[in-house]
């Protein structure tokens, strides 16, 4: 028997773990995900970006079951996946122009285009708007389990809601078992945080959520097209707690983020860690490896070199579930330049962060 099967405890499915990692088993593991998936069962899967949590998209009690294991509210509409171009094309109206163009340059790849939807999908998928989200993710294993499985998936990150997204099959497995029937191990994700947003059912394209594909890419192609800055403003040297609705992303344990000049933000910290540490609180830093030796808290990891954003992103989600199982009382996170996919790494320390955001000037 497979030593990383394992049983649920807690819920009330029993979840399979089905390895995909190695070339020789992995043709029978996405075959049995395939099969779970069109039986309407639920299956966490990589993609390049994060784990997916997938169901049939056409499945309407399938769909329910995805709100419930994550304990996401109804409103958030689900992103549904499909293996190539032509397979959206029924799922929508129309495929505007520069829905077009931004298909053709990145898919496969780390992005969704929010179409204008035609009423094939049950409403639970798209949370009773009349717009779809679609992607077609890169990740071979998700290609290979979306074409056997012959229907569109629908899939949020495989996360227990809030928390930050999988970026590892352990990571499913932590938020999710037994509450899923099956766990389609693919390794760690390429990219490390979720795809680009686009909204293209207006006149002008529209970013709705920073991600794998960085902005500049974007503007490259579809000049015209609006992406809104990164997070509200913050409070010279003060944490606001207020100003964001709610926390994503976020780890458990309470999460400053400190942003600003990289020179001004190494005195910021080290002057909270003192502060924290006084007040007999124990304290993580997040730190770029050029800056993480500057640091005397009670745990330091290193997030990324300043100079690499897709190695923060790559690192982000796993490291924040770590230092929540780090045992300290607050969280630290040096903020980092917002060019290329650095933007979504900002983002995503924005929220989980709540508003509690310290500028460094
Ligand atoms: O990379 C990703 O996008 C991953 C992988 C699994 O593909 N999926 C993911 O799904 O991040 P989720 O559910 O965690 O985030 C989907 C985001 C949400 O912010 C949702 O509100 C937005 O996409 N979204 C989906 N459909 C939409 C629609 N029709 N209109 C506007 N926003 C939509
Ligand atoms: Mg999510």
């Amino acid at each position: 028997m497979d030593k990383k099967q394992f049983k649920g405890g807690t819920g009330l499915r029993t979840t399979v773990w089905l390895d995909a990692t190695n070339h020789d088993g992995s043709e029978e593991a996405i075959a049995r995900a395939a099969s779970i998936l069109a039986r309407g069962g639920l299956v966490a899967f990589p993609t390049e970006t994060v784990y997916g949590l997938g169901a049939n998209a056409l499945d309407e009690a399938a769909v329910r079951s995805i709100f419930a294991a994550k304990g996401r509210p109804a409103d958030n509409p689900l992103i549904v996946h499909v293996s190539k171009f032509e397979e959206a094309v029924p799922l929508v109206q129309s495929v505007p122009e520069p829905a077009h163009r931004l298909a053709a340059a990145f898919w496969p790849g780390p992005l969704t285009l929010v179409l204008p939807a035609k009423g094939v999908l049950p409403p639970v998928v798209t949370a009773g708007l009349d717009t779809v989200g679609i992607r077609v993710p890169e990740h071979d294993v998700a290609r290979e389990l979306i074409r056997r499985a012959s229907v569109p998936v629908a899939a949020p990150s495989a996360n227990a809601s809030g928390s930050p997204s999988p970026t590892r099959a352990e990571h499913v497995r932590d938020d999710l078992d037994g509450r899923i029937d099956a766990i389609l191990d693919g390794g760690p994700c390429r990219v490390g945080l979720e795809s680009t947003v686009v909204d293209v059912t207006g006149p002008i394209p529209v970013v709705l959520r920073p991600g794998g594909i960085p902005a500049e890419a974007l503007l490259r192609l579809v000049p015209e097209i609006i992406i809104p800055p990164v997070g509200g403003s913050a409070v010279e040297g003060v944490p606001r707690a207020p100003g964001m609705k709610y926390r994503h992303y976020a780890p458990a344990t309470r999460l400053l983020l400190v942003e600003g000049e990289p020179d001004r933000v190494v005195g910021v910290i080290r002057r909270e860690i003192a502060s924290w540490q006084a007040r007999g609180h124990r304290v993580a830093v997040l730190a770029t490896r050029e800056h993480a030796g500057s640091f005397q808290a009670d745990v330091v990891r290193v997030l990324a070199s300043r100079r690499s954003p897709e190695e923060a992103a790559h690192n982000l989600f796993a490291a924040l579930r770590d230092l929540d199982q780090s045992g300290t009382d607050v969280i630290l996170v040096e903020g980092m330049e917002d060019a290329g996919v650095g933007q979504a790494v900002m983002n995503r320390l924005w929220k989980a962060s709540g508003g509690e955001i310290i500028h460094a000037r």
